[in-house]
Protein backbone atom coordinates (compact mmCIF):
# COMPACT_ATOMS: atom_id res chain seq x y z
CA UNK A 1 0.00 0.00 0.00
CA UNK A 2 0.98 3.40 -0.58
CA UNK A 3 1.64 5.73 2.33
CA UNK A 4 2.40 8.94 2.68
CA UNK A 5 5.28 11.26 4.65
CA UNK A 6 6.21 14.83 5.15
CA UNK A 7 8.80 15.82 3.48
CA UNK A 8 9.26 19.71 4.06
CA UNK A 9 7.66 21.98 7.49
CA UNK A 10 7.51 26.20 6.81
CA UNK A 11 6.09 28.92 8.91
CA UNK A 12 5.76 32.41 9.05
CA UNK A 13 5.04 34.68 12.25
CA UNK A 14 3.93 38.30 11.87
CA UNK A 15 6.45 40.39 13.00
CA UNK A 16 4.81 42.80 15.64
CA UNK A 17 5.37 41.41 19.27
CA UNK A 18 2.28 41.45 21.45
CA UNK A 19 3.96 41.81 25.01
CA UNK A 20 1.51 41.13 28.43
CA UNK A 21 2.53 44.53 29.28
CA UNK A 22 0.84 46.01 26.38
CA UNK A 23 -2.13 43.57 26.90
CA UNK A 24 -1.94 45.53 30.49
CA UNK A 25 -2.41 49.19 28.96
CA UNK A 26 -5.29 48.75 27.35
CA UNK A 27 -7.69 46.04 29.21
CA UNK A 28 -7.93 45.28 32.73
CA UNK A 29 -5.35 42.49 33.33
CA UNK A 30 -1.65 41.53 34.58
CA UNK A 31 1.33 39.70 33.33
CA UNK A 32 0.74 37.69 36.31
CA UNK A 33 -2.58 36.74 35.70
CA UNK A 34 -1.82 35.75 32.00
CA UNK A 35 1.57 33.71 32.49
CA UNK A 36 0.18 31.93 36.01
CA UNK A 37 -3.14 30.77 33.88
CA UNK A 38 -1.71 30.41 30.60
CA UNK A 39 1.90 30.68 30.48
CA UNK A 40 2.13 33.27 27.07
CA UNK A 41 4.58 35.83 27.99
CA UNK A 42 4.17 37.47 24.15
CA UNK A 43 2.42 36.81 20.90
CA UNK A 44 2.42 37.67 16.97
CA UNK A 45 0.13 39.85 15.59
CA UNK A 46 -0.46 40.90 12.24
CA UNK A 47 -0.31 44.58 10.69
CA UNK A 48 -3.41 44.22 8.69
CA UNK A 49 -2.59 47.05 6.24
CA UNK A 50 0.27 44.00 4.80
CA UNK A 51 -0.55 41.19 6.28
CA UNK A 52 -3.68 38.52 5.10
CA UNK A 53 -3.80 34.64 5.94
CA UNK A 54 -3.27 34.07 2.20
CA UNK A 55 -0.17 35.82 1.90
CA UNK A 56 0.81 34.46 5.79
CA UNK A 57 0.51 31.04 4.44
CA UNK A 58 2.45 31.45 1.22
CA UNK A 59 5.68 33.05 3.03
CA UNK A 60 5.36 29.36 5.24
CA UNK A 61 4.22 27.33 2.47
CA UNK A 62 7.35 28.69 0.70
CA UNK A 63 9.29 27.96 3.07
CA UNK A 64 8.06 24.32 3.44
CA UNK A 65 8.53 24.04 -0.50
CA UNK A 66 12.45 24.61 -0.13
CA UNK A 67 12.82 22.72 2.72
CA UNK A 68 11.29 19.45 0.57
CA UNK A 69 13.36 21.00 -2.90
CA UNK A 70 10.62 21.60 -4.27
CA UNK A 71 9.01 24.43 -6.55
CA UNK A 72 5.27 25.71 -6.52
CA UNK A 73 4.11 24.06 -9.85
CA UNK A 74 4.32 20.71 -8.21
CA UNK A 75 2.05 21.25 -6.02
CA UNK A 76 -1.23 19.10 -7.40
CA UNK A 77 -3.44 20.14 -4.13
CA UNK A 78 -4.16 22.30 -1.15
CA UNK A 79 -5.99 21.65 2.30
CA UNK A 80 -5.96 24.65 4.20
CA UNK A 81 -7.18 24.88 7.55
CA UNK A 82 -8.11 28.13 9.34
CA UNK A 83 -11.30 29.74 10.77
CA UNK A 84 -10.23 32.99 10.02
CA UNK A 85 -10.31 33.53 6.27
CA UNK A 86 -9.91 36.21 4.54
CA UNK A 87 -13.37 36.62 2.89
CA UNK A 88 -16.60 34.79 4.14
CA UNK A 89 -16.35 33.21 0.85
CA UNK A 90 -14.66 32.17 -1.19
CA UNK A 91 -12.24 29.90 1.32
CA UNK A 92 -8.28 30.83 1.37
CA UNK A 93 -7.45 28.55 -0.49
CA UNK A 94 -8.17 29.97 -3.35
CA UNK A 95 -6.35 32.78 -2.30
CA UNK A 96 -2.87 30.73 -1.14
CA UNK A 97 -3.27 28.59 -4.66
CA UNK A 98 -3.54 32.95 -5.79
CA UNK A 99 -0.69 33.96 -4.26
CA UNK A 100 1.64 30.65 -5.17
CA UNK A 101 0.91 31.50 -9.07
CA UNK A 102 -0.82 28.07 -9.25
CA UNK A 103 -3.88 27.39 -11.83
CA UNK A 104 -6.75 25.38 -11.80
CA UNK A 105 -5.37 22.83 -8.71
CA UNK A 106 -8.19 22.00 -6.39
CA UNK A 107 -8.17 23.73 -3.01
CA UNK A 108 -9.77 22.59 0.12
CA UNK A 109 -11.03 24.48 2.99
CA UNK A 110 -10.98 22.93 6.58
CA UNK A 111 -12.85 24.57 9.21
CA UNK A 112 -12.06 22.48 12.61
CA UNK A 113 -11.11 24.91 14.54
CA UNK A 114 -7.81 23.86 16.76
CA UNK A 115 -8.14 20.69 15.07
CA UNK A 116 -8.18 22.07 11.93
CA UNK A 117 -4.46 21.07 10.78
CA UNK A 118 -4.96 17.45 11.97
CA UNK A 119 -8.18 17.38 9.90
CA UNK A 120 -6.33 18.82 6.96
CA UNK A 121 -3.29 16.25 7.69
CA UNK A 122 -5.71 13.16 7.95
CA UNK A 123 -7.53 14.09 4.14
CA UNK A 124 -4.32 14.48 2.49
CA UNK A 125 -3.00 11.50 3.78
CA UNK A 126 -6.40 9.63 2.76
CA UNK A 127 -5.64 11.86 -1.11
CA UNK A 128 -2.09 10.53 -0.90
CA UNK A 129 -2.72 6.59 -0.29
CA UNK A 130 -5.62 6.23 -2.59
CA UNK A 131 -3.24 7.67 -5.67
CA UNK A 132 -5.14 10.55 -6.28
CA UNK A 133 -2.69 13.07 -6.04
CA UNK A 134 1.49 13.41 -5.39
CA UNK A 135 2.71 15.95 -3.47
CA UNK A 136 -0.12 18.02 -1.64
CA UNK A 137 0.51 21.13 0.56
CA UNK A 138 -1.59 20.99 3.75
CA UNK A 139 -1.63 24.23 5.72
CA UNK A 140 -2.65 26.21 8.90
CA UNK A 141 -3.16 29.81 9.26
CA UNK A 142 -4.97 32.12 10.87
CA UNK A 143 -5.43 36.07 11.73
CA UNK A 144 -7.51 36.73 15.27
CA UNK A 145 -6.03 39.62 16.41
CA UNK A 146 -8.26 42.10 13.95
CA UNK A 147 -11.38 40.73 15.68
CA UNK A 148 -10.71 39.84 19.00
CA UNK A 149 -12.49 42.29 21.82
CA UNK A 150 -9.63 44.59 23.21
CA UNK A 151 -12.01 45.75 25.78
CA UNK A 152 -12.14 44.24 29.45
CA UNK A 153 -14.83 42.15 28.54
CA UNK A 154 -12.88 40.35 26.29
CA UNK A 155 -10.05 39.81 28.34
CA UNK A 156 -10.38 35.79 28.84
CA UNK A 157 -9.79 35.28 25.28
CA UNK A 158 -8.24 38.54 23.67
CA UNK A 159 -4.89 37.43 26.02
CA UNK A 160 -4.80 34.07 23.99
CA UNK A 161 -5.41 34.21 20.54
CA UNK A 162 -2.96 35.18 18.36
CA UNK A 163 -1.68 34.79 14.67
CA UNK A 164 0.61 32.79 12.19
CA UNK A 165 0.86 30.13 9.57
CA UNK A 166 2.18 26.68 9.23
CA UNK A 167 2.82 24.54 5.76
CA UNK A 168 3.82 21.00 5.25
CA UNK A 169 4.28 19.15 2.42
CA UNK A 170 3.39 15.66 1.48
CA UNK A 171 4.45 13.38 -0.53
CA UNK A 172 3.89 9.05 -1.19
CA UNK A 173 6.23 6.80 0.17
CA UNK A 174 7.09 3.36 0.20
CA UNK A 175 7.20 3.26 4.03
CA UNK A 176 4.39 5.06 6.45
CA UNK A 177 5.45 8.37 7.18
CA UNK A 178 1.34 9.30 8.44
CA UNK A 179 1.17 6.24 10.68
CA UNK A 180 -2.59 6.85 11.47
CA UNK A 181 -4.92 10.14 12.23
CA UNK A 182 -8.19 9.91 14.65
CA UNK A 183 -10.82 12.17 14.16
CA UNK A 184 -13.65 13.53 16.56
CA UNK A 185 -16.03 15.82 17.70
CA UNK A 186 -19.14 16.40 20.09
CA UNK A 187 -21.48 18.67 18.45
CA UNK A 188 -23.14 19.13 21.99
CA UNK A 189 -20.95 21.52 23.45
CA UNK A 190 -20.49 24.30 20.50
CA UNK A 191 -21.59 27.04 21.77
CA UNK A 192 -18.85 26.51 24.75
CA UNK A 193 -16.42 27.81 22.59
CA UNK A 194 -17.28 29.56 19.53
CA UNK A 195 -18.60 32.78 17.08
CA UNK A 196 -21.55 33.41 17.02
CA UNK A 197 -22.08 35.71 14.30
CA UNK A 198 -21.96 36.32 11.30
CA UNK A 199 -23.98 33.49 11.28
CA UNK A 200 -26.94 32.53 8.47
CA UNK A 201 -29.39 31.05 10.86
CA UNK A 202 -30.92 34.35 12.26
CA UNK A 203 -34.30 36.12 11.16
CA UNK A 204 -33.38 38.73 8.36
CA UNK A 205 -33.93 41.93 10.91
CA UNK A 206 -30.82 40.34 13.42
CA UNK A 207 -28.73 40.24 10.08
CA UNK A 208 -29.15 44.13 8.83
CA UNK A 209 -26.43 46.52 8.41
CA UNK A 210 -26.78 48.14 11.79
CA UNK A 211 -26.68 44.64 13.91
CA UNK A 212 -23.07 44.37 12.40
CA UNK A 213 -21.37 46.66 15.72
CA UNK A 214 -23.38 43.86 18.11
CA UNK A 215 -21.98 42.41 20.43
CA UNK A 216 -22.40 39.13 18.89
CA UNK A 217 -20.33 39.83 16.10
CA UNK A 218 -16.85 38.41 15.64
CA UNK A 219 -16.74 37.80 19.35
CA UNK A 220 -15.48 34.63 20.86
CA UNK A 221 -17.42 33.24 23.29
CA UNK A 222 -15.55 30.83 25.34
CA UNK A 223 -16.20 29.00 28.51
CA UNK A 224 -12.54 28.16 29.73
CA UNK A 225 -13.33 26.32 32.94
CA UNK A 226 -15.29 23.80 30.59
CA UNK A 227 -12.98 23.63 27.30
CA UNK A 228 -10.11 23.63 29.73
CA UNK A 229 -11.83 20.51 31.80
CA UNK A 230 -12.84 18.34 28.22
CA UNK A 231 -9.60 19.47 27.07
CA UNK A 232 -6.99 17.49 29.46
CA UNK A 233 -9.82 14.75 28.70
CA UNK A 234 -10.07 14.40 25.33
CA UNK A 235 -6.26 14.71 24.30
CA UNK A 236 -4.86 12.04 26.12
CA UNK A 237 -7.68 9.58 25.34
CA UNK A 238 -6.80 10.80 21.56
CA UNK A 239 -2.72 10.19 22.01
CA UNK A 240 -3.44 6.46 23.80
CA UNK A 241 -6.27 5.41 20.81
CA UNK A 242 -3.38 6.77 18.68
CA UNK A 243 -0.70 4.82 20.38
CA UNK A 244 -3.32 1.64 20.82
CA UNK A 245 -3.64 1.46 16.81
CA UNK A 246 0.01 1.23 15.97
CA UNK A 247 0.76 -0.79 19.07
CA UNK A 248 2.64 1.70 20.67
CA UNK A 249 3.11 2.99 24.14
CA UNK A 250 4.16 6.55 25.66
CA UNK A 251 7.72 5.04 26.05
CA UNK A 252 7.79 5.52 21.88
CA UNK A 253 6.55 8.58 21.62
CA UNK A 254 9.96 10.94 20.56
CA UNK A 255 8.12 14.11 20.50
CA UNK A 256 4.60 14.80 21.25
CA UNK A 257 3.44 18.19 19.35
CA UNK A 258 0.30 19.39 21.24
CA UNK A 259 -1.69 22.13 19.94
CA UNK A 260 -0.59 25.23 21.80
CA UNK A 261 -4.08 25.76 23.27
CA UNK A 262 -2.91 26.27 27.32
CA UNK A 263 0.67 25.82 28.68
CA UNK A 264 -1.30 24.35 31.67
CA UNK A 265 -2.93 22.04 29.79
CA UNK A 266 0.06 20.57 27.70
CA UNK A 267 1.68 20.49 31.12
CA UNK A 268 -1.33 18.45 32.93
CA UNK A 269 -1.06 16.03 29.54
CA UNK A 270 2.78 15.63 30.29
CA UNK A 271 2.38 15.03 33.96
CA UNK A 272 -0.97 12.70 33.92
CA UNK A 273 0.80 10.60 31.11
CA UNK A 274 4.25 10.78 32.70
CA UNK A 275 5.96 12.31 29.82
CA UNK A 276 9.74 13.55 30.77
CA UNK A 277 9.26 17.64 29.31
CA UNK A 278 11.91 17.18 26.94
CA UNK A 279 9.01 15.16 25.43
CA UNK A 280 6.58 17.82 24.98
CA UNK A 281 7.24 20.61 22.34
CA UNK A 282 5.46 23.86 23.31
CA UNK A 283 6.12 27.33 22.02
CA UNK A 284 2.93 29.04 23.39
CA UNK A 285 5.05 31.37 25.42
CA UNK A 286 6.08 33.07 22.36
CA UNK A 287 3.65 32.62 20.23
CA UNK A 288 0.00 32.26 21.97
CA UNK A 289 -2.63 30.03 20.21
CA UNK A 290 -2.82 30.12 16.92
CA UNK A 291 -5.46 27.81 16.35
CA UNK A 292 -4.98 26.07 13.10
CA UNK A 293 -1.30 27.53 13.16
CA UNK A 294 -0.54 26.28 16.14
CA UNK A 295 0.85 22.89 15.24
CA UNK A 296 2.65 23.18 12.33
CA UNK A 297 4.19 26.42 13.31
CA UNK A 298 5.65 24.42 16.57
CA UNK A 299 6.64 21.54 14.17
CA UNK A 300 8.61 23.37 11.97
CA UNK A 301 9.97 24.98 14.92
CA UNK A 302 10.55 21.74 16.65
CA UNK A 303 12.43 20.64 13.09
CA UNK A 304 14.18 23.50 12.64
CA UNK A 305 15.44 23.02 16.35
CA UNK A 306 16.69 19.52 15.24
CA UNK A 307 14.22 17.65 17.57
CA UNK A 308 12.67 15.40 14.78
CA UNK A 309 15.40 13.85 13.79
CA UNK A 310 14.41 10.49 11.15
CA UNK A 311 12.86 7.34 12.40
CA UNK A 312 11.05 9.67 15.18
CA UNK A 313 7.52 8.84 16.58
CA UNK A 314 5.94 11.93 16.57
CA UNK A 315 2.45 12.43 18.24
CA UNK A 316 0.09 15.22 16.83
CA UNK A 317 -2.59 15.80 19.01
CA UNK A 318 -5.16 18.54 19.34
CA UNK A 319 -8.66 19.75 20.94
CA UNK A 320 -10.71 22.86 20.65
CA UNK A 321 -14.24 24.42 18.79
CA UNK A 322 -16.65 21.81 17.99
CA UNK A 323 -15.32 20.04 20.57
CA UNK A 324 -13.20 18.74 18.23
CA UNK A 325 -10.16 16.56 18.81
CA UNK A 326 -7.70 14.30 16.86
CA UNK A 327 -4.70 13.12 16.28
CA UNK A 328 -1.90 11.73 14.11
CA UNK A 329 0.92 9.52 14.46
CA UNK A 330 3.72 9.98 12.04
CA UNK A 331 7.56 7.80 11.61
CA UNK A 332 9.58 11.05 10.63
N1 LIG B 1 -6.91 39.00 33.16
C1 LIG B 1 -7.32 39.10 34.43
N2 LIG B 1 -8.41 38.48 34.91
C2 LIG B 1 -9.09 37.71 34.04
C3 LIG B 1 -8.72 37.56 32.70
C4 LIG B 1 -7.57 38.25 32.28
N3 LIG B 1 -7.11 38.16 31.01
N4 LIG B 1 -9.60 36.72 32.09
C5 LIG B 1 -10.50 36.37 33.03
N5 LIG B 1 -10.19 36.96 34.20
C6 LIG B 1 -10.90 36.87 35.48
C7 LIG B 1 -12.35 36.49 35.33
O1 LIG B 1 -13.13 37.64 35.05
C8 LIG B 1 -12.66 35.91 36.68
O2 LIG B 1 -12.89 36.92 37.57
P1 LIG B 1 -13.98 36.75 38.75
O3 LIG B 1 -13.48 35.60 39.58
O4 LIG B 1 -13.94 38.06 39.43
O5 LIG B 1 -15.27 36.44 38.06
C9 LIG B 1 -11.35 35.24 37.09
O6 LIG B 1 -10.34 35.81 36.25
C10 LIG B 1 -11.35 33.76 36.92
O7 LIG B 1 -11.92 33.44 35.64
P2 LIG B 1 -12.02 32.00 35.12
O8 LIG B 1 -12.54 32.03 33.71
O9 LIG B 1 -12.71 31.12 36.11
O10 LIG B 1 -10.46 31.67 35.12
P3 LIG B 1 -9.76 30.30 34.91
O11 LIG B 1 -8.93 30.02 36.09
O12 LIG B 1 -10.69 29.26 34.41
O13 LIG B 1 -8.79 30.68 33.72
C11 LIG B 1 -8.64 30.38 31.35
C12 LIG B 1 -9.32 31.12 32.46
C13 LIG B 1 -9.28 30.81 30.06
C14 LIG B 1 -7.17 30.72 31.34
C15 LIG B 1 -8.84 28.86 31.63
O14 LIG B 1 -10.21 28.58 31.83
C16 LIG B 1 -8.34 28.02 30.53
O15 LIG B 1 -7.16 27.88 30.36
N6 LIG B 1 -9.25 27.41 29.73
C17 LIG B 1 -8.90 26.72 28.54
C18 LIG B 1 -8.92 27.72 27.44
C19 LIG B 1 -8.27 27.23 26.21
O16 LIG B 1 -7.32 26.50 26.23
N7 LIG B 1 -8.82 27.69 25.10
C20 LIG B 1 -8.32 27.33 23.86
C21 LIG B 1 -8.90 26.05 23.44
S1 LIG B 1 -8.37 25.65 21.91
Amino acid sequence: MQHSKIVGLGHHVPEKVITNAYLSSIMDTSNEWIMERTGISERRWVDPAKDTVANMAAKASRIALERAGLKEKDIEFIVFATITPDYFFPGSGVLLQRELGLESIGALDIRNACSGFIYALSVADQFIKSGMYKTILVVGAEIQSTAIDLSTRGRNTAVIFADGAGAAILQPSDKPGILSTHLHSDGRFAEELYVRDPGSSRPREERQPEQILDTTHYKVVMNGNQVFKHAVVRFMEVIKEALAANHMTKEDISLLVPHQANLRISQYIQEKMELSPEKVYNNIMRYGNTTAASIPIAMSEAWAEGKIKENDVICLAAFGSGFTWASALIRW
